[in-house]
């Protein structure tokens, strides 16, 4: 029972202040009046099976015993961090059970965020004469920062810029709903920092809260730490919705999967942490643009989806369950989707990938959705093929495309996504008559999403993705011209080796391909941020990298070198797309960063490209930023 505390954030501080511990936070713990005999029996009731309720129940639980008219109504909340593990979770909570019955012996209400530090597991217990689901509820506090103070020999007002930026990094991944799992408000990320020891940051809500109500609890616990302890080496601050903790060391075994990443180049940060409001004003003046057909296909799109959602159970859809989380995913009938498909028929037919035909099909519901049926059998078992796909449904994002579920019946192996309803970047592009239609705010927003895109894929995912065929076409508009990235995790359903970063099998598209990739089939992050220069200069130049035809003298030259070639001599007016219409919220300078920034991408040297991450921040930062200069850079000609 001493192996549990409230909100301890760090080792250090549990061995200089475990006597006070005890005693600061029992006020913090328990609040209200006194309950009566019958209160209790039923608070007992509901705790003495909570633990394996929690468990059972994917991690969150919630329950509710005793009459309301005589006010013995009790309604117990509880969870574990994402990620746990059953056994740890199950210990934590009977510890915290017992701890808090000892300390609140009397009071009808409590909450408690508890860290076991034995098991490395968080957990959290919240008793209550109301109901609290739903129910945003930012009091009482506790706060418990490390009391130690940073040592650093640099200047801390970088230091905080930096914090800033990634706790803002994390607070915005947290309250963004990730519903492949039961606790979907959630994050845990690992930074670089140049003048301290890596920072961890972990930030969780209870699941029953809306994303803005999550976001508001995480904002005022970081307020509260900034507010009282800014300057100490660590801290937890902990509300009865939410949690949120940090520290330069490792803590709840919450980092294992989490990509470490560099701390942003200080001079971007004071704009970095503004950015969200800066981004509102920019979508909403983004909308106006293009107001009209997009609202309407916006409603035809949100009554799809309410649709689908309302139907799916009578499709020939049937439901199973995805063996890691529980939650439930779609297997289709090969039947429905023939018929769906017009039966694969050609006037159907969206395209065709390296790895099969898509096709669009029409549920009996009206529910529109894009149908992947592979050509070359991913030569993987039943069992290997439907759990990879189920790992694939659990990324989900907005830059990403949803992968619905998927058919495997006999030779077939079919992958079913959401339809998006403008196809793909490169139909804008290369088309004279589209690529008027996009916007320097379109393209900026094009280009920033797809970033946001593959930093999920590359570190914010579980699953540590390298696209591997990042190109125009594989990059989807929806109705409001938001990019999706398409055909991602193709890699990892087709048996090939995602760890080795070597691989006798090249997939991809040449002119996409980084030079380390086609020749050597070295992969990194670092080739698809190379994919990702290449198709971000197609963008804004309206040329692709193959197809530089006649458009000026450089005949035999790629889009690289001509971008290269202009960039170097100082013309930049020539590199970019004059048919893309001029807009107010884009100036030139920006423009100019987006080469720069592709430049950079396409560098030959891999360590010289930098990281999505890096990219996202120089996108978001609306001041002058400091980039590195780049270097000549080659074109690499397909064999
Ligand atoms: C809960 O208890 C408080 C006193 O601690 C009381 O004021 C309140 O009315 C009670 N709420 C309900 C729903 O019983
Ligand atoms: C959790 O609370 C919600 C809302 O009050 C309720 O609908 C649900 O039944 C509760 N869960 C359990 C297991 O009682
Ligand atoms: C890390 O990945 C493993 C294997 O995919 C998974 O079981 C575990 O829950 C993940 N941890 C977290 C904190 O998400
Ligand atoms: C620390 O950095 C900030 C921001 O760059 C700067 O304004 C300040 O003068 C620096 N302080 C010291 C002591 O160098």
């Amino acid at each position: 029972m001493g192996k549990s505390w409230v909100m301890t954030p760090s080792l250090l501080f549990f061995i200089l202040f475990l006597q006070t511990l005890k005693h600061v936070h029992a006020s913090d713990k328990c609040y209200g009046d006194f309950f009566t005999t019958s209160y209790g029996v039923n608070r007992d009731n509901l705790l003495s099976s909570l633990p394996s309720n929690v468990v059972n129940n994917g991690g969150f639980y919630n329950a509710s015993f005793g009459s309301v008219s005589r006010n013995t109504r009790v309604h117990v909340v509880a969870l574990c961090n994402r990620g746990y593990d059953v056994q740890a979770c199950k210990t934590c909570l009977e510890h915290v059970i017992d701890d808090t019955k000892a300390k609140c012996p009397h009071q009808k209400e409590t909450f408690s965020w508890v860290t076991e530090e034995a098991n490395d597991v968080l957990c959290n217990l919240r008793y209550t004469n109301h109901s609290t689901f739903g129910k945003l509820e930012l009091l009482p506090f506790t706060i418990n920062p490390n009391p130690n103070d940073i040592v650093s020999s640099k200047n801390l007002t970088l230091l905080r810029q930096e914090w800033n930026a990634i706790v803002d990094r994390t607070l915005e991944a947290a309250s963004t709903a990730d519903t492949s799992s039961v606790l979907k408000y959630y994050s845990a990320t690992r930074t670089e920092f140049t003048e301290t020891k890596d920072v961890y940051a972990m930030m969780q809500c209870t699941p029953d809260l809306s994303p803005s109500d999550c976001n508001r609890c995480l904002r005022e616990c970081v307020n509260e730490f900034q507010k009282q302890s800014w300057g100490k080496q660590g801290g937890g601050v902990g509300r009865p919705s939410c949690y949120f903790r940090w520290d330069l060391f490792e803590f709840y075994k919450a980092f294992g999967n989490v990509t470490r990443v560099l701390a942003p180049p200080s001079q971007a940060s004071p704009t970095a942490m503004d950015c969200g409001r800066d981004e509102k004003d920019f979508e909403g003046r983004h909308i106006a643009i293009i107001v009209v057909p997009a609202i309407i296909n916006l409603i035809i799109f949100v009554g799809l989806i309410c649709s689908w959602k309302r139907k799916t159970s009578h499709t020939g859809i049937k439901e199973s369950y995805n063996p890691y989380d529980g939650q439930p995913m779609l297997r289709f009938d090969f039947v429905m989707l023939q018929t769906a498909t017009h039966d694969f028929s050609p006037e159907m037919k969206l395209g065709e990938g390296g790895f099969g035909s898509v096709y669009k099909g029409v549920l009996p519901n009206g529910e529109e959705i894009a149908v992947k049926r592979l050509t070359r059998g991913s030569g993987q078992g039943d069992m290997e093929f439907r759990n990879e796909v189920l790992l694939l449904t659990r990324l989900q994002h907005r830059n990403l495309v949803k992968l619905l579920g998927f058919c495997n019946e006999g030779e077939e192996e079919i992958l079913v996504y959401e339809f998006v309803p403008n196809s793909s970047l490169d139909h804008f592009i290369f088309d004279e008559a589209k690529r008027c239609l996009l916007t320097w705010d379109v393209r900026y927003r094009i280009i920033e999403g797809v970033a946001r895109g593959l930093l999920y894929l590359h570190e914010d995912s579980q699953l540590r993705i390298i696209h591997r065929d990042l190109k125009a076409s594989n990059i989807l508009l929806d109705a409001e011209m938001n990019p999706k990235v398409a055909d991602f995790g193709m890699a990892r359903l087709f048996n090939m080796d995602q760890t080795r970063g070597e691989t006798s099998r090249v997939v991809g598209t040449y002119g996409y391909m980084a030079p380390e990739y086609a020749t050597y089939g070295q992969y990194s992050v670092k080739s698809d941020v190379y994919s990702f220069g290449v198709m971000l200069l197609e963008t804004i130049s309206g040329k692709g990298n193959k197809n530089l035809k006649e458009e000026e003298e450089e005949e035999q030259e790629g889009l690289l070198d001509f971008v290269w070639k202009k960039w170097s001599e100082g013309k930049y007016a020539e590199i970019i797309d004059p048919l893309a219409a001029p807009s107010n919220n884009i100036s030139v300078d920006q423009v100019m960063k987006l080469v720069h920034i592709g430049l950079l991408c396409v560098q030959e040297d891999v360590s010289k490209r930098p990281t999505i991450n890096s990219i996202l921040i120089w996108l978001e930062s609306h001041a002058a930023t400091t980039m590195p200069a780049p270097t000549p850079v080659t074109f690499l000609t397909a064999p």
